[in-house]
């Protein structure tokens, strides 16, 4: 197994889990470390029952991760099988996002036995409804949201806090709503910023305290824009607004309770699909109910955020 592209907490939980179930079965289990880098340079490694002890709280990834351009060629890709081929391994179980689960699909496309792993905290995925990591990530987020609003409130401040989540808005919405911000923007809905500065001239007007908003780093009018279109404006707006980013804060750090028990169940459940001769699938989850979606699917699809509730967010931000 490998994890893959950017890290996400409960990747560990994964890797142990996967681990686990497949010794249980009296499989052999390597780990490749540092993605498919480590897939090219042949840097794969026996997994036994303890070297995945004390791992399922930590956060990163204990194989490493990487991004790897060579990857993307037929050249790294045939290299990459031979090393597995040499070693007797039949089957591979990536743990990783969108880039990654496409790169699963070619491999699978190349004849390799592949199951992939719902994992980024981007939870942008097309097969599942969340990824392992996200929820750490949005905990983190909102815990930020929660301290930054009580040093707004002693100041009669606006704080602008910018997450992470490539081009998907949902660590930013779900942070956003659980954090009552006054503004959440997001690529699939974007706000212009004289927009913005208006929905804190109304909040200040209405004898608001404070206000947040919650900014996701892939949206078009950019957190730069926005504050300085509110510095510009500031007499009118009555806020002055500082800016959190909180970057790769929001990966780091231990799992949530949910990351862990997702993974571990997202770990097993990949096993399974090997068992039964049910490769080239993503495994992920709809509702409580674990689902293997086919690679071919997957990848190069992003899924959507639920845009009722940023509507939500909005009428209750009064
Ligand atoms: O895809 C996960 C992610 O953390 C994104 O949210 C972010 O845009 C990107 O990775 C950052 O990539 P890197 O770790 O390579 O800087």
């Amino acid at each position: 197994m490998l994890t893959s592209g950017g890290d996400a907490p409960g990747m560990n939980a994964a890797v142990r889990a996967a681990t686990r179930a497949a010794l249980a079965r009296g499989w052999a289990v390597f780990g490749v470390h540092n993605g498919y880098a480590g897939l090219i340079a042949g840097d794969i490694h026996a997994l036994h029952a303890r070297d995945v002890g004390g791992i399922i709280q930590r956060g990163g990834t204990v194989l490493g991760s990487a991004r790897s351009p060579e990857f993307t060629t037929e050249a790294g890709r045939a290299t990459a099988l031979a090393n597995l081929k040499q070693r007797g391994i039949d089957a591979l179980v990536v743990i990783g996002g969108n880039g990654s689960q496409t790169g699963s699909s070619v491999l699978t496309n190349e004849g390799l036995a592949v199951v992939g792993v719902a994992s980024t905290v981007d939870n942008d995925l097309f097969g599942t409804d969340v990824t392992i990591g996200v929820d750490t990530a949005v905990n983190i987020t909102v815990e930020a949201i929660d301290r930054l609003r009580t040093t707004g409130s002693s100041h009669k401040r606006a704080f602008l806090v910018e997450t992470m989540g490539r081009n998907c808005g949902y660590i930013a919405l779900m942070a956003g709503l659980a954090g009552g911000a006054e503004v959440i923007a997001i690529p699939e809905c974007e706000i212009e910023p004289h927009d913005v500065a208006e929905r804190l001239r109304a909040a200040y007007r209405r004898g608001k305290t404070h206000a947040l908003v919650v900014v996701a780093e892939g949206v078009k009018h950019s957190a730069q824009a926005i504050v300085q279109h509110v510095t510009e404006h500031r007499d009118t707006i009555g806020f002055g607004l500082r800016v959190t980013t909180l970057g790769h804060v929001v990966r780091g750090g231990a799992p949530t309770a949910a990351d862990r028990i997702l993974a571990t169940r997202l770990g097993a459940a990949a096993v399974d699909q090997l068992a039964r001769g049910a490769a080239g699938v993503l495994v992920g989850v709809r509702g409580s109910d674990i689902v293997a979606t086919p690679l071919a699917e997957v990848a190069g699809k992003t899924k959507g955020v639920n845009q009722e509730l940023l509507a939500l967010a909005r009428v209750l931000a009064q």
